[in-house]
């Protein structure tokens, strides 16, 4: 039980470094809430214009998700490690250090899912670029994927994962609820533009 905890921490702490906020502000972009959406996420980054400053919070973001999964599975087993990812994105997504205000776990639920299992995670990946790129829509990207990971998990030998699978995704479609309500309305934001 030391152990799931600590590693609990552990995910969440990972998870709660916003990286689109901290490089806008290093990369001088500017104050992420005053831009766009006002989300610190990848999709948000881009409306700033700055293409290498995206594609580096999506690796991030993506990344913390990746070591706290691997980090946990190591020092405490496959157990320990969905108990990391949960915790790593409730972090990405109620960070502390910005008063629990935090992203909408996109990209972060890639990297969880590419390290929960990697035929699963390749298999979301292309179910956000074909959920994105029909639509030109980011967020819809983000509800596909999630959708199709709970088809994915079972599907390709990870059903150990499902459950958590889908806590993760009900999450990321909590955190899109407004996105869900604009593309509902027509009136979502195409990807690159500023809404
Ligand atoms: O990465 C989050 C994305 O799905 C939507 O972001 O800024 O358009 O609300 P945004």
């Amino acid at each position: 039980a030391a152990i799931l905890g600590l590693w609990a921490v552990i995910g969440y702490l990972l998870g709660s470094i916003p990286f689109g906020m901290v490089l806008a502000r290093v990369m001088g972009l500017g104050n992420l809430r005053d831009i766009g959406s006002g989300n610190i996420g990848a999709t948000n980054v881009l409306r700033t214009g700055n293409k290498t400053a995206a594609a580096l919070t999506l690796l991030l973001d993506g990344g913390k998700g990746v070591v706290a999964v691997l980090l946990a599975r190591a020092f405490g087993g496959e157990d320990t490690a969905q108990i990391a990812a949960l915790m790593a994105m409730i972090g990405h997504c109620y960070p502390i250090w910005l008063r629990f205000a935090g992203g909408k776990g996109v990209a972060t639920f890639l990297g969880l899912m590419l390290a929960l299992s990697l035929p699963v995670g390749i298999g979301c990946c292309i179910a956000w670029l074909v959920g994105a790129f029909t639509v030109r829509i980011s967020s819809m990207g983000a509800i596909v994927s999630s959708l199709a990971s709970l088809i994915l998990l079972p599907a390709l030998g990870a059903g150990h994962a499902l459950f958590l699978g889908l806590v993760l995704s009900l999450i990321l479609l909590w955190r899109h609820r407004g996105n869900i309500a604009r593309i509902r309305a027509g009136t979502e934001p195409k990807i690159g533009q500023k809404p």
